[in-house]
């Protein structure tokens, strides 16, 4: 059976992540997180202060670089790849707006950029893979088989994240979170190395008003027809 790459990029909160556990069942593929990736450097980045306040110290950070493993293992129980760092797996705290509020800045770094993206593309090299993220059909794999861009209003987005990390934080204002959401997209979008944007030939995906099960299909067709092509 052919086997192909699918590269989903879009906005933070989207539901790229989602979508792309769901297709990689399906068609038994591998899974890859790009964002947990950038996630766990800022972790490193903080438990290593290697910020001032808001001010990311680039240069050591780029010197302390080849320290950082990033790794991905298979939870046998969850079904599911999670990320580590160092050997430790850090998929739960990375999610964190501690890790939130500093990733954008650690993911404007061209070198920790080249570090994850050559370790991206080393996943991919088999193909059957689902890889999520900002750049993936950019630059990551900009010959990949099925290119999707995924969108949705910022208040929608900011409510499915606040509805999630308000369980584990009582405090969290869903102001904070929408702030946080807008602060994003525009670093995402602005910054000089790799900013997200939609490939030409990717398909765009506003899921505001559309449920995960008519996503998910309306996406399977189109990975049946290039499948068959
Ligand atoms: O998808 P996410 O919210 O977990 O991503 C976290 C941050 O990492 C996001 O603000 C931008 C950055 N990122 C990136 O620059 N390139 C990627 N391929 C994936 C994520």
């Amino acid at each position: 059976m052919k086997k192909i790459i699918i590269a989903i990029d879009g906005f933070s909160s989207t539901g790229k992540s989602t979508l792309a556990k769901l297709l990689a069942q399906q068609l038994q593929y591998v899974y890859v997180d790009s964002g947990a990736m950038y996630r766990a450097v800022a972790l490193y980045v903080l438990q290593n202060n290697l910020t001032n306040g808001s001010d990311l110290k680039t240069d050591q950070l780029i010197h302390k670089l080849p320290l950082i493993k990033v790794t991905f293992e298979n939870n046998k129980v969850l079904k599911s790849s999670e990320v580590y760092l160092n050997g430790t797996n850090v998929n739960e705290v990375v999610r964190s707006m501690e890790v939130s509020n500093v990733v954008s800045i650690v993911a404007t770094v061209p070198e920790v950029r080249q570090q994850l993206v050559t370790l991206q593309q080393q996943i991919g090299r088999q193909k059957g893979i689902v890889m999520d993220g900002r750049d993936i059909g950019t630059v990551v794999f900009p010959n990949a088989e099925l290119k999707l861009f995924m969108t949705a209003s910022a208040n929608i987005r900011a409510k499915r994240r606040y509805e999630e990390l308000a369980v584990n934080d009582s405090n969290l204002s869903f102001q904070a979170v929408l702030d946080n959401i807008n602060l994003r997209d525009h670093l995402d979008s602005t910054r000089e190395d790799s900013p997200l944007f939609k490939a030409n030939d990717a398909v765009e995906i506003d899921n505001s008003n559309l449920s995960k099960q008519d996503q998910f299909e309306q996406v399977m067709k189109l990975v049946n027809s290039k499948l068959e092509s």
